[in-house]
């Protein structure tokens, strides 16, 4: 494959265009929407900011294509997949110096969403060719005779409406549109704005990998413009969304009778006990919390500490955190690069404001130099602070000194949000009893919030969320069961 290999998808101005029906195609609208680099603000290039008649072909052509596809067998569906996965696994290098430029994260973490990516579409490539029906004999209900018999099999839902939110454009489109294909169904994409290049690049690649025309179209516009025009589409059959819980509390609001898969928001605790290996607990914090500064769901947002071990693992925690690198993500080591807007640094800051003016104790940072906000630390949080329950979606982390398993509970549980929760000890007893009565997808034992391994089910309770992602999950999300009822003559 030569380097230019992509230039299907933009122009000579890099003004990127929309796969429509297997071909990049310019919008008619004559708008478009710039992109900047979260870095140094140079200009990426520029998006289509698509019209609602637009949106409405892109999504008419995929229910056309649909029909199509689900007759494709399983085997030759997978065929493609792998295809896809083999050229991003080529590709990487060259698409992660695009995202880190498109969304400010750092060059390893930028090839580890790349090759993450990869490997959850040959995974699932995979286990769709394993998913098996059920035939279910109808004589075991009473009253019922050995006559009937029940052949289930799993069936697409149709048109998928796939919206990816900016913090991981690649793999978590990625991560919608290979189980929805594979289940059969056809895929609408709406990426985020600020992201949006980087996803287009990844539609091309399914493209390059043989996709059928209109399996795969995007979309490209403001979610504020095309999105509530797109979800209430009545010939999209699907909603897999991930990203606020604002907008997807809203889209829950508009859609009636629409299947929808909701990721959203979280406030992932930290639970430390007395007896946990603080080395273990404070590595698992830092990385954590402050990785692609704080910019994922699953960041931890809140430790809470038995205050006979807080000042020792507060220690430890100031000590790693100082000693985290700020700055271009184009440069080795940088953990902590500009969040993706101004406003997003203004909340952070705000945050800040708030539990200064209400007595939190800063230990680490507390500054920002533009969109680039340090890693800040503050002890003797309250719950009376907005840092006690609000998502920051940044790299600050409080700290809430508590006393009892019980109290850690209670608070943890008092959180609109249930995505996951961490406990760490080396009490088994201790972490079956706290896991038990945490409301939240998925309890961590000694280890940080994380959605991966991606097979396994992942999921958020309350405000964090409704359905359930993870490989074999997600393709059972968007198929459904469908029984053909066998009614035998000569069986008694
Ligand atoms: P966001 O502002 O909610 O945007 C997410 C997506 O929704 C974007 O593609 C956006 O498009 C689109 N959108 C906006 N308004 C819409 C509407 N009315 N109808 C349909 N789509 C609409 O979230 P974000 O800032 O990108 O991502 C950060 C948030 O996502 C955080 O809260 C984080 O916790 C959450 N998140 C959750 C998970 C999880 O798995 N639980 C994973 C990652 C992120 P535009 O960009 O054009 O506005
Ligand atoms: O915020 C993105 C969410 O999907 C978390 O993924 O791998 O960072 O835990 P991960």
């Amino acid at each position: 494959m030569t380097k230019d290999t992509f230039k299907n998808l933009k122009d000579e101005n890099k003004t990127y265009k929309n796969l429509y029906d297997g071909y990049w195609k310019e919008s008619k609208s004559g708008k478009y929407t710039e992109i900047f680099s979260p870095i140094d603000n140079s200009l990426i290039g520029k998006i289509q900011s698509m019209n609602k008649d637009e949106v409405d072909k892109a999504i008419m052509n995929s229910k056309e294509a649909q029909v199509l596809w689900q007759e494709i067998p399983v085997n030759r569906r997978s065929d493609i997949l792998n295809r896809a996965a083999d050229i991003l696994y080529e590709k990487a290098e060259e698409l992660a110096e695009i995202l880190t430029m498109e969304i400010a994260k750092d060059r390893k973490s930028s090839i580890s969403e790349i090759q993450r990516s990869a490997d959850y579409i040959r995974f699932t490539a995979d286990a769709a060719k394993n998913l098996e029906g059920e035939t279910i004999p109808g004589d075991s209900f009473p009253g019922t005779k050995r006559n009937k018999i029940s052949v289930v099999t799993r069936v697409p839902l149709g048109v998928v409406l796939a919206i990816s939110p900016f913090n991981y454009p690649v793999n978590l489109s990625a991560s919608k549109i290979a189980p929805a294909l594979m289940a059969g169904n056809s895929v609408v994409l709406k990426p985020p704005t600020q992201g949006a290049i980087s996803a287009l690049y990844l539609a091309e690649v399914f493209n390059m990998a043989g996709l059928p025309k209109g399996v795969l179209n995007t979309i490209t516009g403001r979610g504020s413009e095309i999105g509530d025009y797109s979800v209430t589409h009545k010939e999209v059959d699907f909603i897999n969304f991930t990203g606020s819980t604002e907008v997807g509390q809203h889209i829950s609001r508009i859609t009636t009778m629409k299947p929808l898969l909701l990721e959203l928001g979280g406030k992932d605790a930290a639970i430390v006990l007395e007896d946990a290996d603080l080395d273990i607990t404070v590595d698992n914090i830092v990385s954590g919390a402050y990785s692609y500064s704080g910019q994922r769901c699953t960041a931890v947002k809140r430790v809470l500490v038995m205050q006979s071990v807080a000042d020792m693992l507060v220690e430890k925690l100031k000590d790693k955190i100082s000693k985290l690198k700020s700055g271009d993500p184009r440069e080795e080591a940088v953990i902590i690069t500009p969040l993706i807007n101004k406003a997003s640094a203004d909340f952070v800051m705000g945050l800040m404001e708030d539990a200064d003016k209400k007595g939190a104790k800063l230990l680490v940072g507390g500054k920002r130099d533009g969109n680039l906000v340090y890693p800040t630390l503050y002890d003797n949080v309250t719950l009376d602070m907005r840092l006690a329950w609000e998502e920051p979606f940044g790299p600050i982390l409080p700290i809430i000194r508590i006393k009892s398993i019980d109290e850690a509970i209670n608070i943890a549980n008092e959180s609109d949000y249930g995505l996951q929760s961490s406990v760490f000890t080396k009490d088994i007893d201790k972490a079956f009893y706290i896991a038990n009565k945490l409301e939240v997808g998925t309890v961590q034992i000694n280890n940080k919030p994380e959605r991966g391994p991606d097979h396994f089910p992942f999921l958020g309770v309350k405000s964090s969320g409704m359905g359930i992602q993870g490989i074999r999950y997600s393709i059972e999300a968007m198929s459904r069961p469908k029984a053909v009822v066998f009614n035998l003559n000569n069986v008694e």
